[in-house]
């Protein structure tokens, strides 16, 4: 994340001993990004962490290429991408490439077990249900239409509530930030951002788990998700301190921009990583020059595009609910009969845009839900 944060106990200094009130000392843990030059994390334990009982193969996720033949357009229906299970088993990668993939989850039952992402960063984005989100780092709850970043390393779980559940899973090879050119030198968001550090969500610490057991985390590597059974609670931290956790930010706390005419969607970012952008359409203002067309013009040139609709305050919306897939091969635009309104109307739309720069591969999973007729949408 963006800025330092502390919960719970901690000593005064890094590296210092903080002693347990009935003798010995707490086991210090460093959670560290980009080796250790990127933000970073120490949490402070009641059992050390590194301790293993055993490593088990638990099973491999990869990644199934649908070779159609075509790069072509898509919309998919997500509600057909079910899939049952924890946050890990109920995950549906629909697409992917070297940088991310991305995936829709359903989990319909808390796990016992816990899960961790080693080698990369995931957002979620509730599309639906309510629920929370328990880390080393705390407790965040969340609902509809919450972002969830979570830093690799980071040992967590999702406990939905009883009713039904649906999820955005971004799973990124680079760091997920808020955008660099929304914050200033020392990391601040400045004025002209869509949200600042008031609109973000930091986990709440309670008590520490003092358990000794057997408890399982499912570790993810590239495809290869290994169990690691451990002696003692994962959630045992007495205090953290640092720049690196897992963080909730609302769509309703983004604030767009509008202008005279249109603007361009990258101004709707909300975060970004390696290789792609993550923007937030929300609500907003139609340009209100006299002469201005409402749509953006038709593209896109050289990147790929991911649009979930998720929810419209009332309006008739094409395609709500479903996720659009608009590739680099073909331009988009707006549908036919969707191309005008009003100068200084309200856009009704909620949405998640994901704007990726190199080319996106289908998975095979995406073949039951998708409509081939979609390429030709804009007749
Ligand atoms: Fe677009």
């Amino acid at each position: 994340m963006t800025y330092y944060q502390e919960r719970g106990t901690i000593p005064a200094k890094h590296f210092t001993v903080l002693p347990k009130p009935n003798g010995g000392r707490y086991y210090e843990e460093l959670h560290n990004s980009l080796g250790f030059n990127g933000p970073l994390s120490l949490l402070y334990r009641i059992n050390q962490p590194s301790r293993v009982l055993r490593v088990e193969p638990l099973t491999t996720l990869p990644l199934e290429p649908w070779n159609e033949g075509v790069v072509r357009n898509h919309i998919i229906d997500p509600a057909l991408l079910k899939a049952s299970g924890d946050i890990l088993d109920s995950r549906v990668p629909v697409a992917f490439n070297a940088d991310l993939s991305y995936s829709v989850a359903s989990p319909d039952r808390s796990s016992d077990r816990f899960y961790r992402n080693a080698e990369r960063d995931e957002l979620l984005f509730i599309v639906q249900g309510t629920g929370t989100f328990e880390s080393t780092f705390g407790v965040l709850h969340y609902g509809p239409m919450d972002f969830i970043c979570v830093p690799r390393g980071a040992t967590w779980r999702i406990l939905p509530n009883a009713e039904p559940q649906r999820m955005i899973l971004l799973e990124t090879r680079g760091q997920i930030q808020p955008p660099a050119r929304y914050r200033n030198n020392v990391g601040q968001f400045m004025s002209r951002a869509t949200y600042s550090e008031r609109d973000i969500r930091v986990p709440e610490l309670g008590d520490p788990t003092d358990e000794k057991g057997e408890f399982e985390i499912a570790v993810k590597v590239n495809e290869i998700v290994t169990t690691y059974v451990l002696d003692s609670h994962p959630l045992d931290v007495v205090g953290w301190a640092g720049a690196l956790y897992p963080y909730a930010l609302n769509m309703r706390d983004v604030e767009p921009f509008s202008g005279r005419v249109s603007l361009d969607p990258d101004m709707d970012a909300v975060f970004e990583c390696e290789g792609a952008l993550v923007s937030a359409i929300t609500p907003a203002r139609f340009p209100d020059h006299p002469d201005a067309i409402p749509n953006i013009p038709d593209h896109n040139t050289d990147c790929d595009e991911i649009l979930y609709r998720v929810a419209s305050e009332g309006a008739q919306v094409h395609g709500l609910e479903k996720l659009t897939v608009h590739t680099r091969a073909a331009g988009h635009g707006a549908k036919p009969g969707h191309d005008r309104a009003e100068p200084g109307l309200m856009n009704e739309l909620w949405a998640v845009l994901i704007d990726i720069i190199n080319p996106l591969q289908l998975t095979t999973n995406a073949i039951p839900a998708d409509d081939p007729a979609y390429p030709s949408a804009w007749l």
